[in-house]
């Protein structure tokens, strides 16, 4: 795909997402509590954690689509905080969801169009729309399924395809959250080629995963959250070996 370079001048050599103090309650339940870390350019953040521990509730605040209770979310020096997703996507970041959900009754290539027409930089007309979705197909894998509509693909282009919607956007952030759940082997480290291009191209990547083969394979640190807290950050064979990641996630007979 030929849309680097990524940043415009100025935009180097910051911290791409600073955060601290979040918090988040639903009820009476905190789900995210005094939450602070930050993003370099480049890097892949691994977030881990146990079940219900407050991953996708984080992505949700970052992208907008929850309110924090406190604290504050910085995207390049910008306060982001509050809010509305669509202002956060055209600032550049974008995000997979858990639960994929493209627009089943189009085609894989619609679905990526649309993408084009929203977000940083969109297309400018259907044509550029669908010359820059041809581009992303080719990129993602997606090429030979362009004319399948959504619906009827497999897992794992299914997974592609929401990777695609997402690059669509021409994030400066991507987030994904387990788009390797499900995944065989094989897919798996396919998916991580993926990945590794995604960052080649410049993007800055948050990774929710609980497969730790993908975390160990492509993240430069990670932070690993129990209760909505942070309970560990640093390198990732350095979190395999953490008494407090080990008690609250890995459990004692953890292999890689
Ligand atoms: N909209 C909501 N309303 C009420 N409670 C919510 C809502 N969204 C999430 N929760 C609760 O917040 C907690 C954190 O959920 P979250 O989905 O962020 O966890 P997670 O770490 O992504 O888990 P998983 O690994 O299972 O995806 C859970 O207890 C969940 O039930
Ligand atoms: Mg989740």
């Amino acid at each position: 795909m030929r849309y680097p370079p990524y940043m415009d001048a100025g935009e180097k050599d910051q911290n791409v997402l600073h955060i601290r103090g979040l918090s988040k309650s639903f009820g009476g339940l905190m789900v995210i509590r005094n939450l602070g870390f930050s993003l370099a350019r480049g890097e892949i953040l691994g977030v881990i954690g146990p079940n219900g521990s407050g991953k996708t509730t984080l992505f949700n605040m970052i992208t907008g689509f929850l309110k924090p209770n406190g604290g504050e979310i910085k995207f390049l020096d910008r306060n982001i905080t509050n809010k509305k997703p669509s202002t956060i996507c055209k600032a550049g970041i974008s995000r997979t969801f858990q639960l994929v959900k493209p627009f089943p009754h189009l085609t894989a290539l619609e679905n990526v169009m649309a993408g084009r027409s929203y977000g940083r930089k969109p297309a400018k007309n259907i044509r550029q729309a669908r010359e820059e979705a041809n581009e992303i197909m080719e990129f993602t894998g997606l090429i030979d399924k362009q004319m399948i509509v959504a619906g009827q693909l497999n897992l794992i282009d299914r997974k592609r395809l929401e990777i695609a919607r997402a690059l669509a956007t021409r994030p400066l952030l991507l987030l994904l959250d387990e788009v390797f759940a499900g995944l065989n082997p094989f897919e798996v480290e396919e998916a991580l080629s993926l990945i590794r291009k995604i960052k080649d191209l410049g993007i800055t990547l948050m990774v929710v995963e609980h497969v730790m083969k993908v975390i160990l394979g492509v993240s430069n640190r990670v932070i690993v959250l129990s209760y909505g807290g942070k309970i560990f950050e640093g390198l990732p064979e350095e979190a395999l070996q953490d008494r407090n990641v080990i008690e609250a996630y890995l459990g004692e007979d953890f292999r890689a």
